[in-house]
């Protein structure tokens, strides 16, 4: 059977077949009716940004997979010596990768590999660009807790411009029918999200009582480069997820994160911890969909 998908770079550039598909495989590697055998097959994981979840989870992901996974320190590679990014990929395929993971700083990096390389490749975070593992894992979840996606409405709460989690959600979420807000400080919302089909949301509190779930972003205070801000105290006054503001939620809404959170500025500690947040949830569901991923792009190659 033919692949729906070479790569996985971006949500933007899977078909809403491909997205059903890994959710769909998803379920079942999580209820145990699939068995995920890639026969020790080497996974290279190249993180060239700070990560927990994501680089656990893919190590994870690929041992449960029966595939072998591998982890180059970018910090003592030959990158150091000089070697082209390009050079470091084809050698780590010669040695006989049958798959990289990839996290850059800048956006199109994954992009760039997987047009120079035969094995698949999976974003796993690039600039502002897509975190697509994430997106899939967040959808995962929204769909676990609320059904079905059509027409449901995920308000994206935010530092929305240097997010690439929101930019997975996005094209996420409308591929699969849902209604997608966006609220946060006006200049960290992009003006391209409403030809996006996207609603801006400027009053917070008249929003979050007609939406299903809330997917609550941290500030990426590593990638403001000069962008004025708030001062903290004024951003959690205005676009913190507080106790307080969480009541506004309908009974059956939920609140997402995908981590890591800054305690007291987007989210406060009792929603972080309290009975709405699915955020560990995530976590978990971060592994199964990882494995679907890897399982697609990488079931039958030799
Ligand atoms: N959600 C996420 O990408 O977390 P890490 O940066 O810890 O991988």
């Amino acid at each position: 059977m033919s692949k729906l998908f070479n790569h996985c770079i971006g949500l933007r550039f899977l078909t809403k077949e491909s997205v059903v598909s890994i959710l769909d495989e998803a379920k079942k590697i999580k209820s145990g009716d699939v068995i995920v055998d890639l026969k020790n097959q080497s996974v290279v994981h190249v993180f060239f940004e700070p990560s927990t979840r994501t680089r656990l989870s893919f190590e994870m992901a690929t041992q449960r997979c029966h595939a072998f996974p591998m982890m180059l320190d970018v910090e003592t590679s030959s990158l150091t010596k000089g070697e082209s990014l390009v050079d470091m990929m084809r050698n780590i395929e010669s040695l006989g990768a049958r798959a990289v993971v990839v996290r850059h700083s800048n956006g199109g990096i994954p992009y760039f590999i997987s047009q120079q390389l035969a094995i698949p490749v999976i974003n796993a975070g690039d600039g502002y660009h897509e975190h697509p593992s994430q997106g899939l894992l967040d959808l995962f979840t929204l769909q676990e807790r609320l059904g079905d996606l059509s027409g449901k409405h995920i308000l994206i709460l935010g530092d929305i411009m240097h997010s690439r989690v929101a930019k997975s959600n996005i094209w996420g979420l409308l591929s699969m029918g849902a209604k997608v807000s966006v609220a946060g400080p006006p200049n960290l919302v992009p003006d391209c999200v409403k030809k996006w089909g996207v609603d801006v949301c400027f009053n917070l509190d008249d929003c979050l009582p007609n939406v299903d779930a809330v997917n609550v972003l941290r500030i990426q205070f590593e990638r403001q480069h000069g962008i004025a801000l708030p001062s903290i105290r004024e951003y959690r006054e205005q676009f913190g997820l507080t106790q307080q503001r969480q009541e506004l939620l309908s009974d059956h809404a939920i609140v997402l994160h995908p981590g890591p959170i800054n305690r007291g500025v987007e989210l406060d500690s009792d929603v972080a911890d309290g009975k709405k947040n699915v955020i560990l949830d995530q976590v978990s569901n971060g592994v199964f969909v990882r494995m679907a991923i890897l399982s697609l792009l990488m079931d039958g190659a030799s």
